[in-house]
Parts: C-alpha cells; structure tokens; sequence
C-alpha cells in the first residue's frame, strides 16, 4: 500500500479532511463512550453498534458499564449474564463473541494493536478491527460500512449499481483509504461515521449544513438521494406458527440448544415443530397474535396460537416457566413484547 501523507495528497483532499475535522470537533454528538474514551468502551461500543442504531444502543451501553466496567469484569461474567444484559439487542452472537474477545485480550500481556490482529478475534470483521484500532490507538486503517458507502458515492457521483452493501464497500475501501486523515485517523473515521448519521443520511440529505458539500459532485447533479446505487434485496416471504401454552401458572419456552449458531441460550415461545405439531393442527388453536418482523432478507409473518398442554415427557428443549419468573430469564426482544402483549390481554 503506497504511504500517503497530506503532502502527496491532492489538495481538495487535504481541505476536505480539515473540513470534515473542524466540522465534527465542533458538532459532535456527546457520546458516553466518546468520553474519557478506553480500548473497553470503544470495543463495547462498537460490537453494540454494528447494526443497531446510537440512540438504541445508549441504554445499553450504560448499563453494561455499570455491570461489566473493564475487559476483566467482562471475561469473568457467566455466558447467561452477558446474553441478559444483551437482552433486545438483537444478534445474540455479538454478546457471546464479545465475551470471548474479552477472555482473550484480559489473558494477553497487552492487548493487540493493529487492525490485523483485532481480525483475528471473534466476531471483528473488518470495519470493526478498522474503528476499534483508529480510535484507541490511532492506527491509520479507514472505516468503510454503509454510512461510509453513502459519503463516498456522492462525493464522486459514482453511478455502478452494486450487487450488495458488502461489494459497494469493497469498492470503495481504495477511496476510503486515500481520504483517511493520517494524523487523526479515531477522530476522521468517527467523523465519517457521524457526517453518515446525521447529514448524509439516506432521504433528504442536509447538504444546506453539510461541512464538504463543496467536493460533492452528487449534491451538483441536483438529487443526492440517487446515491448510491444498490440493486434492491431480493425479500423473502416466510410464516411461522408457534404456540401458546400454559398449565398451573406455567409458560411453555423454547430453550436454544448452548451450541446453536444463533439463539443459543435463549428463550421464545416454541413453534408447532417444537412439540411434534404440524402446522396446519397447530394453526387451528386460537389466534392470539399475529406479526411480522424483518430479520436480514426475510418478511416473516408470526401466529401465535393458544395449545393444549402436551402430553407425555417434554421434548428436547422445552421447558415450563412459571410467569412469575419470565423477568429473570434471556428472551429476544419480539418474543419478550408477544409474552407481554398476550398476558396483557387475558388478564
Ligand atoms: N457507529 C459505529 N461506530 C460508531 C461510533 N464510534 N460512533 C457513532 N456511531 C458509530
């Protein structure tokens, strides 16, 4: 990789980055883990922002630092913990990975400090090996994810219809590169990520406020919004049917398997597979609830139907729950608000 400083940099280029620099000092959200930043709250922070939103996350990330205060704290706390604190956060594998990092770097005489390194560890791809580096040790590595994406196809106007966010990032990489501000790579990538999030965004851009709207050749095409081109998501429909079932003050769960890929230690309501049902006997039941939620490249529609308890020994997995212990276990976040929803309404 050739070594760019700001000497052999066009100078538009170096303008844009005192631009863009000047413009997030100045204009920054105030973050909880942009103060008294730490290699821990920078690692938290960004296994809780990959796909999830600042404002969401803020709740969490506070009270995973009251509970969890230091990579120690972390690498010592039980699996069930962790995956409770993680509760509505969605992508449980995130939680477990993060625990696992932490058992890694609290054994290691110092953590890692290049991009390369922090690949190697679970759950770091590298967008997060690229902000975790550059922003607890300046390390000259350039973000590059969707809000990054964004920035960069309107500041060049660049019309290739992409496959995939993935493959648009890809193409990308060599400009986020040349961009990247080699004397302060944190606070550059930080602001990118920001410019992503609160100006570029995806509909009705604020290029009126936009510190580089002078450089954007998007913005002089008169509708930013084109860019960038991605070939729409090809969604799939899917319908589940799951049961509802209680005996003596009891809710039958669905307890993920400790080595499955996705849920594992989590608890949802079970499907009419989970009890040896089909779908259409199980669908028979009372209608108790019906929902759809997106989960990556797929529409799926929930029915939740009132069942019989079953008979005989419980298969693998399933477990009565009194209700009055629901609180104290791991749910998801949809199947947390469907127990609450239906309970609601049969009181
Ligand atoms: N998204 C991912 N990382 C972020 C960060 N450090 N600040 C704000 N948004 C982010």
């Amino acid at each position: 990789m050739p070594k760019t400083s700001a000497h052999s940099l066009p100078a538009a280029a170096v303008e844009f980055q005192r631009a863009l620099l000047a413009w997030y000092r100045a204009q920054r959200r105030e973050l909880p883990w942009r103060e008294a930043p730490s290699l821990y709250k920078t690692v938290v922070s960004e296994f809780m922002l990959q796909q999830t939103q600042v404002k969401t996350v803020l709740p969490y990330f506070a009270r995973w630092m009251e509970a969890l205060p230091d990579f120690a704290a972390l690498a010592a706390a039980p699996e069930a913990r962790v995956l409770k604190l993680w509760e509505g956060l969605g992508y449980y594998s995130r939680a477990r990975n993060l625990r696992r990092v932490a058992q890694i770097v609290a054994a290691l005489p110092e953590p890692p400090r290049t991009p390369e390194a922090w690949r190697e560890l679970p759950g770091i791809g590298p967008y997060t090996a690229a902000a975790i580096t550059s922003i607890a040790f300046g390390a000259p590595a350039a973000v590059v994810d969707g809000n990054v994406v964004r920035i960069l196809a309107r500041l060049t106007a660049d019309a290739t219809e992409f496959r995939d966010s993935a493959t648009a990032a890809k193409a990308f990489a060599p400009l986020a590169d040349a961009l990247l501000n080699r004397a302060a790579p944190g606070d550059h990538n930080q602001a990118m990520m920001e410019l992503g999030a609160t100006v570029c965004v995806r509909q009705s851009p604020l290029c009126l406020t936009c510190p580089v709207a002078v450089w954007c050749a998007a913005r002089r095409t008169g509708s930013p919004e084109d860019f960038p081109r991605l070939a729409a998501k090809v969604i799939e429909q899917r319908a589940v049917i799951r049961v509802w079932c209680v005996r003596a003050g009891r809710l039958l769960l669905h307890r993920a398997a400790d080595g499955a890929r996705r849920l594992a230690q989590l608890h949802e309501l079970p499907t009419a597979a989970h009890l040896g049902l089909s779908e259409a006997a199980a669908a028979r039941g009372e209608l108790l609830l019906k929902k759809k939620r997106g989960i990556t490249r797929y529409q799926i529609t929930e029915s939740i139907h009132a069942a019989p308890p079953p008979r005989g020994a419980l298969a693998a997995g399933l477990v009565w729950v009194p209700l009055a212990e629901i609180d104290t276990l791991t749910l998801s976040g949809p199947h947390r608000r469907w127990v609450a929803a239906i309970l609601h309404q049969r009181v």
